[in-house]
This record gives C-alpha cells, structure tokens and sequence, in this order.
C-alpha cells in the first residue's frame, strides 16, 4: 500500500511519521508546496519541535518515510491520499474573522483530480467545517479522468501539540466517517486496517461523514468551553478570596466532571480552538441557529477578557504606567513543548504592552527570534540597523530580567520553575512584580524572596 499526504506542517508531519513507524510494509510519502518546510523534513532540524518526534522520523525516514515536493508524483502513486493543510479562518471578503477559508483543501482536491491514473481513497484529515466531503466529492468528480472512483473519508486528528508523539501512539480514539455505499465502507476498512495495526479495534470508531467532521469541531468546543468556564471562575475567586486550583481541583474529583482541562491560565492559545470555535459559530448562524451560535461565541469572548484582564493587571501593578519600562516575558509559544506560536496568548499581551510603550524583552527557550518579531510586528532591526529597542529576545532568562520591572510568566516550560528566583529578585527593578499567568511557581516563596506576586485566580 502506498500513503501520500498533502501538508507536511504540524499534523502532516507527525501523523505519518507514526503511520511510517507502525507500518513497515506502507510507503509513506508527505507532500507540501513549500520548499523550505520539506527541505527541513529532511534536516537534522524538524520544522516541528515535538518529544520524540526525532526517534520516530529518523527510524522510519528514507526506508518508508519520504518527504517530498513534488505532489503531483505523490498523488499518482498513491492509493490513499491525506489532506493535512491548513484551514484557517477567512480574513477577507464575506464572512471574514468568521468562517474557514477552504482554499486549500480545494486546491488539493483540484491537483488530485487532475494528477491521479487511478482510483483512489481521499482523506480530510484537516479539521473543516461539516459537510465539506460533499464538496471535495464534487470537485474531484468534476475535474478527474473518466472510469475513475473517489471515496472520500473523514479522519480528523485528535493529536495535542507537544505530546503528538504520545497521542499518535495511544490515541483515546481514531473516528473515521465515511459513506454509506459499499464503494464508502470499502474504503473505511482500508483505513481502519492501516490503523489496526497498533491501536485496539475497539478503540476504532467508525461513523457517518457527517458525524465525524461535526465531532472534531465539537471536540475543540468542549475543551475550550471548560478553560473558558474556569477562568471565568478564576475572576470569582480573586474578588472572594477563593483559590482557583483548589476550587478546579475539589470539582475535578466529581468523576462526571473529571480533572482534566481546567488549570486556569492567560487564556488558550494554539492555531485550532479558536478557529474552529468561530467556525461552529459560523454554522450554527448558516443553519439558522442564532442562540446556539451565541452560546458558543461566549467561550471565545470569555477568553479574550481572560487576556485583557492580565494585561491590564500587568498595567495597574506597574502604577499604571509601563511607558519605557522594561517587562520580562517568559515564554512565547502558546503552551510548553512546542515552538508554535499560533494564537499565542503571549501574542497579544506582548503586542498590548507594545502599545502602551512598554520595552519587551523575551525569553522562550523553543521558539525563534524571527517568529517572535512577526507575531509582535515588530521590526527585528531599527532604520540605522541597530536592533530593536522595543523587543529583545534573550537566551539567558537571568540576563532577560535583568532591571526589569515586571516578570510575566506566560507559557508553563518546566524550566521556569528550576530558575533561582533570589538571583532575578536581586537583578529587577523595586518593586519586583512577577505575574504568572500559568500559576506553576511557588507563590510563598517568591513574596518570602520580597516579590509583589500577582497570580491567576487566587
Ligand atoms: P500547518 O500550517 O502546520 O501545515 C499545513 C501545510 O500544508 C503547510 O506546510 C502548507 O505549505 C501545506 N500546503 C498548503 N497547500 C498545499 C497543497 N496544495 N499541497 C501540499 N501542501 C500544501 O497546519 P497544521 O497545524 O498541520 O494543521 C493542518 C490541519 O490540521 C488544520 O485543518 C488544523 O485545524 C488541523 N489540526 C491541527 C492540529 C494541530 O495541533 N496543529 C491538531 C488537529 C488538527
Ligand atoms: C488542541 C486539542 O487538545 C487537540 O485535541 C486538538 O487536536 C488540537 O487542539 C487541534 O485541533 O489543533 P493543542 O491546541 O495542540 O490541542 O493544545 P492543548 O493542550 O489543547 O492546549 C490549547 C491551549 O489551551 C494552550 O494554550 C494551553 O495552554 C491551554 N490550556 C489547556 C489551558 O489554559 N488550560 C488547560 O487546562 C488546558
């Protein structure tokens, strides 16, 4: 059997290095248009920095693994094709900021119907909205060769960044939808065997078209619904006196409830909730139904109010002024172990900060300077060629603190925890504010060191 995926970025890459490891006998081959992403699949450097990920693509890479530009070669070769692109929210013409933009998933469906030379199985592994098959379905049966079959998949991937190696391995579940022709089951049991081979049958679930699409928006509306929910508590507990983690931790013990996805925070980042929030919302709207819409809607204001809350937190402290100040941000990817920055809630504290005149240095042991500068917007160098006075990026978390006035922890890397807090309390600025926006240090010990420590939720 032959394997080709259309999107070698966070979801591509992963998804079938896993599939090549666990699949001797499959040839894997990951496509993309974009030169310098393959040419990194290839590297020593990933694109994607994920636990694990390097064993598992070097294990498999150049026997079943490939990674390649040309699509066109891919597509013809293979029998069944993943579409991985992305599918982010529409910022231009109707509906922009709200629905999602499927030019790409078209653009795939177009370049297989014009490059396959026989029939094939397409998966949307891609999270789109509900009813999309039905469209890819038309453009492939429109476009292809004559005598040529199409089953079309839903196969949404359910994989957490910086843990994608761990989900990919051991997934809760895999969803597979498909049509209920024979042609559609055939072509279900094509892809539950791929997956068989390493995750128990039982675990396998398998459901119409519809019904898989719909569940991955719904899985991120959930998950997103509860980190909303408790940080709107978090706001409750800090005019009550209540402690946020300890209220998350007394109703996560109510077994219906459960104790995952309700640690507090700045508020959720990463490229997917709140796009697929917005985009349930938009066909909650389409199909008539403005009160669900409305429902669903909150979650994403609530988590807005959640960063706008902490900056402004950052702002009162500092005597409502941070105009020259220089503030320490520790982290800038939109949660640890992982360089994406997407969405980061770093992004728009950083970028408020900004506005208020604030000098911004950063320190993120993953993520790259010149993607800091980009979500910031901020030139890396002057107009004399001097480099920003605005944002410095620092190695060193000690050298980052350095007469620094504010120390905001914004995403929760393991090493924050390990830094010597009496060395950076003696190189800041008096009074030394450090607002951690994850709740991970040790709030005693830092007011003991002689921090003003402003927390979430407590
Ligand atoms: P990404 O931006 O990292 O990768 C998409 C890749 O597709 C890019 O490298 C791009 O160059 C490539 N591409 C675009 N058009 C192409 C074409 N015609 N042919 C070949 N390659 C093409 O995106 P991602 O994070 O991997 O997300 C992909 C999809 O998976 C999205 O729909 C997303 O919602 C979903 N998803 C993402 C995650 C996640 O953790 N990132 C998890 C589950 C689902
Ligand atoms: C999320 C889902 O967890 C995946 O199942 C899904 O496949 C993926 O989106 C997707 O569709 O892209 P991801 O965004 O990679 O995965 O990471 P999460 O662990 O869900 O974290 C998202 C954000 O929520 C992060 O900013 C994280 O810090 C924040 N978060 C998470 C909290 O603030 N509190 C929590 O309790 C959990």
């Amino acid at each position: 059997m032959k394997i080709c995926c259309l999107g070698a970025g966070y979801v591509g890459g992963p998804t079938m290095a896993m599939i090549a490891h666990k699949c001797a006998d499959i040839t894997v081959t990951v496509c993309d248009i974009n030169e310098s992403r393959i040419a990194a699949w290839n590297s020593d450097k990933l694109p994607v920095y994920e636990p694990g990920l390097d064993e598992v693509v070097q294990g498999a890479r150049g026997k079943n693994l490939f990674f390649s530009t040309d699509t066109a070669k891919g597509i013809k070769e293979a029998d069944i094709i993943f579409v991985s692109v992305g599918t982010p929210t529409k910022t231009y013409g109707a509906n922009a900021g709200k629905a999602a933009d499927l030019k790409f998933i078209e653009l795939c469906a177009r370049s297989i119907a014009e490059n396959a030379e026989s029939s094939k199985i397409v998966v949307e592994k891609s999270t789109i909205p509900v009813r999309t098959a039905e469209s890819l379905k038309t453009v492939l049966a429109a476009n292809s060769k004559p005598g040529l079959e199409f089953n079309v998949l839903s196969n949404p991937e359910f994989l957490a960044e910086g843990t994608a190696i761990e989900d990919l391995n051991d997934p809760d579940r895999v969803l597979i939808g498909g049509e209920e022709t024979e042609g559609g089951q055939k072509a279900v049991e094509a892809l539950v065997s791929v997956y068989a081979r390493w995750i128990p049958r039982d675990r396998i679930l398998t459901t119409n078209l519809w019904s898989s699409e719909l569940s991955k928006l719904v899985a991120n509306a959930f998950l997103a619904q509860r980190i909303s929910s408790i940080n709107s508590i978090s706001a409750l507990c800090e005019a009550t006196g209540a402690n946020v983690d300890e209220v998350a931790f007394a109703i996560g013990k109510d077994s219906r409830i459960g104790p995952k996805f309700l640690k507090s925070s700045v508020g959720y980042g990463g490229s997917c909730f709140q796009k697929d929030l917005l985009n349930l919302v938009y066909l909650c709207g389409h199909f008539g139904l403005p009160e669900v819409a409305d429902y669903w809607q909150q979650v994403v204001s609530m988590n807005e109010w959640q960063r706008n809350r902490f900056t402004a937190k950052i702002i009162e402290s500092l005597f409502n002024t941070v105009n020259g100040k220089k503030i320490t941000m520790f982290g800038f990817a939109f949660k640890k172990d992982t360089n994406d920055t997407r969405e980061s809630a770093a992004i728009y504290i950083g970028r408020s900060l900004l506005e208020e005149e604030a000098k911004l240095a950063i320190h993120d042991p993953e993520v790259e300077a010149e993607q800091i500068f980009k979500d910031l917007e901020v030139p890396a160098t002057e107009e004399d060629g001097s480099p920003s006075k605005s944002v410095t990026l620092y190695k060193d978390p000690y050298a980052a603190t350095e007469k620094s006035h504010g120390l905001a922890i914004l995403t929760e890397w393991d090493s924050f925890k390990e830094l010597d807090y009496q060395r950076i309390y003696d190189n800041m600025m008096k009074p030394a504010f450090i607002f951690d926006g994850r709740n991970i240090l040790d709030h005693a010990k830092l007011r003991e060191i002689g921090f003003k420590v402003y927390s979430i939720g407590r």
